[in-house]
Order: structure tokens, then sequence, then C-alpha cells
């Protein structure tokens, strides 16, 4: 059955204007979890522990490149559509010893505008209709809409917790499981580590399967990395394209926003073979032609001083894991006086806590129950979260009744929203 858009009329000529209506990708796909989440924050004046966004000042390393940047007139103007040279160049340095190859700054990395449009280009330039999309979950929300609108069929693995759930590292694949997800059909698969919402970092033992399943299977790997300057300290990072041998089929996406704290830049990257990334340019070209040049300028400079800065305490990647352990021992410890478990994340931005402790009763049998609480707390705690199975597209029974807050906030948030937890049985 065809799916059909309201039914308007021009004003002026009366002529029925359903023969404007959208196509029918797009029909279904109205709705949006951070703008109606962001909106219910907002209406009830709540601390927002929902959106993962740091709401702290630019640390003045940023702030210098900004005034230096203002100053170089080709910053102003249109740039290489593939990427700044400058900010090219430096994430080939930076990135290089991390991946154990060299990275071609002209062929093999592309910038973007987030890593949102990184991870569309890459589903869209790959995925045709009635391809299978692999998708780990819980997973970020773009990755299972972006498949639909391409007439991909996103195919739902879940991460279960075996042994504590209350150690994100335990939540893992089923491996029967996820290797029976695959068939001819399979054209892709999504990862995402640090992951959000879980907070786990897969293993290297982990990473390997995946890239051996994938390969088995001749299937490409999209993976989501925008974490990776956010793993806690002691912990590693494990990046599956240098397991050996997948390099060739995969894709790995950065975000600028991540890596430096400041989320409205809206400056990603992908980074893989230039047989791959050649095709995200495909898309990329069209829909937005080049990132903005002065933002490129910018991280550019802020790429460069980690590089000659690395391993120094001053760099800001040297901080960054502490400030959001931090940020996440703050959250915890108040969950830990309010009576409520959590499950410890180990990178990344967010911590799940399960509500169950609560003791709220709400009716389940059309809306879920961590949606009515997130509801609840937003609005008579002024406390602002984001629903777990939001983050699922078919194992939501999982979800049962954990939220997600955010902990990359600045000293101000964490406290009053510390002091709602602590507050929040009484
Ligand atoms: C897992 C994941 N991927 C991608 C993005 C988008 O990153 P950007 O803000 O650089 O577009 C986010 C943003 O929250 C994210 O959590």
């Amino acid at each position: 059955m065809l799916k059909t858009a309201a039914k308007q009329f021009c004003l002026y000529s009366g002529r029925c204007l359903a023969s404007l209506s959208p196509a029918q990708r797009i029909i279904g796909h109205e709705k949006n979890l951070w703008v109606e989440y962001s909106a219910l924050a907002i209406r009830h004046q709540a601390v927002n522990l929902g959106q993962g966004f740091p709401d702290f000042p630019p640390p003045q390393f940023l702030k210098d490149a900004w005034s230096e940047a203002v100053d170089i007139p080709s910053a102003h103007w249109y740039t290489r559509g593939q990427g700044y040279p400058r900010l090219v160049t430096a994430l080939s340095d930076l990135y290089s010893p991390e991946f154990g190859r060299t990275i071609n700054p002209m062929s093999e990395i592309m910038t973007s505008v987030g890593a949102y449009e990184s991870l569309y280009a890459a589903l869209t330039a790959f995925t045709d209709p009635g391809d299978e999309v692999i998708l780990i979950e819980p997973h970020f929300d773009s990755y299972s809409v972006v498949v639909e609108v391409c007439g991909g069929k996103p195919v739902y693995v879940p991460l279960k917790p075996e042994g504590d759930p209350r150690n994100a590292n335990n939540w893992v694949l089923d491996k029967a499981e996820f290797e029976g997800a695959f068939n001819s059909k399979t054209k892709l698969l999504m990862v995402n580590t640090p992951h959000n919402p879980i907070g786990k970092l897969f293993s290297a033992e982990e990473m390997e399967f995946i890239a051996r399943t994938c390969e088995k299977h001749n299937v490409l790997i999209i993976s989501d990395e925008v974490y990776e300057r956010c793993v806690f300290p002691g912990h590693v990072h494990h990046r599956i394209a240098t397991v050996p041998g997948a390099w060739d089929r995969t894709i790995t996406v950065g975000s600028a926003g991540k890596s430096f704290s400041m989320t409205g830049y809206k400056l990603g990257w992908a980074i893989g073979p230039q047989e791959l990334i050649s095709k995200l340019q495909t898309v990329h070209q069209t829909a937005v032609y080049s990132a903005p040049t002065i933002l490129q300028e910018v991280i550019a400079r802020c790429v460069e001083r980690e590089i000659q800065m690395k391993g120094h305490g001053d760099a800001y990647h040297t901080q960054l894991p502490q400030i959001m352990k931090d940020g996440c021992s703050q959250i915890m410890a108040a969950c830990q006086d309010a009576g409520l478990d959590v499950v410890e994340p180990f990178g990344g931005y967010f911590i799940l806590v399960d509500t169950s402790p609560l003791g709220l009763e709400f009716d389940t049998s059309q809306v879920e129950y961590d949606i009515q609480c997130v509801h609840w707390l937003t609005e008579h705690k002024k406390l602002a979260g984001i629903p777990l199975s939001l983050f699922f597209g078919k194992n939501k029974h999982i979800s049962e009744k954990y939220i997600r807050l955010c902990f990359a906030k600045s000293e101000g948030t964490l406290k009053t929203g510390g002091d709602i937890i602590r507050d929040i049985t009484k």
C-alpha cells in the first residue's frame, strides 16, 4: 500500500498540492529523536543530560586558532571538495601512525559536514534497494533511517549482557547469532566503538571476529569511531581497520566536534582506501560539495597542535580522557547515592542508568517504560535523559528500564544534575 502525505491545497489557485508530496522514501522518517527530546528538555526547563553535547567553553588554543584563521584570505573561499589540503594533511599525519600505514591525504581521506554526513555518504554510496545492512544494536539512530531511505533492509543483531550487566564491556555479541545474520544479500556492517550509548570498547578479539566474518561474507564495514579521543585512561581503542586484511573493506568515520568537545562545529571525516572513499566523494560533492573552509583551517591547526604535543600533559587528547572519566565518576557517584545501578562505561559521552529502583509504574501496553520514565523525569524532576529503547530497531526488550545520561558536561551542569539524581527517590 502506498503511504500518503496529508492533502494540502494552494491558497491562491485552490489546486491540490498532492503532486508536490514528498518522495515515498522519506515518509515515515519525519520524527527525529534529538529534535523531540531537546524540545522536551527546553519545555520543562530541565537539566539536559539527554543530548550528547558538552556545554563547556572552548579551550584557549581553539580560540587562538579561530583568531589566526580569520586573517587567512583563502580560509574564506571555496576549497577542495574532498577536503581542505592543510586539514587532510594534518589528519594523515595524525592517523597514519595510529593505523600503522601511510594514509594518502588526497585520496584516502574525505572531510564532511559532521560525522553525520560521512555516515550518510558511506551508507548511501553502497546501499542499493534490497541490500541488507547489519546494525549492532543499540545503535546511533541515523544508521537505520539512512539504510531505509536507500531502500535497504536493516538487520539487527543485539549486544547482550553476558555476566554482570553493570560492566559495559560485558555487553557482547552472540557469535552464532551474529554469523547467522549474514547471507548473500548482506552488503554492509556498521560498528561503533567507543559505543554510544553503552560506553563499551570493543576488544581486539571482538574486532578480529567481526572483521573475519565480514571478510568471509565479502561485506563492507563502516566503523563509527567519533568517540575515539574519549577513551578513559588505562583503556585502549581498537580500530577494526587495523585488523590484518580489514583496511580494504573498511571506512572509518571521525568527528572534530567530538574530538575537540565542540559539537556545534559539525566537521567530520571518513578514512579508507581510495576505491571506497571516492564513492563517498560522489555523494558528498553532489550534496554539499565541501565542508566550510574556515572551520577546516581551524581544525587543521588544532590537529597539528595535537601532533606536536603528542603525549604531553597539555595536549587536549591527553586531557580529554580524564575530563570524560571525571564527568562519568560524578554521575556514577550520584546514582550510587540514589541506589541506582549503572552500566559502567569505559569511553564515550554516555552512561546507562537502571531506573527500576525508582519503582515507577506505567501502563506499557502502548509506550515503552523507558520512554514514559524519561518524560516523567523531565517533567517532574527536571532531569532530561534519553530512553534506551530508541536505540533499538528490534530487540527493545533488552533496553527494559535503562535511560541514557550524558556526562560530557560542565561542572555546573554535572553538579545540578548530580543533585537531582541524589534527590530522585525522595
Ligand atoms: C555514534 C555517533 N556517530 C556520529 C555522530 C555524529 O557526529 P557529528 O556531530 O560529528 O556529526 C554522533 C553524535 O552524537 C554519534 O553519537
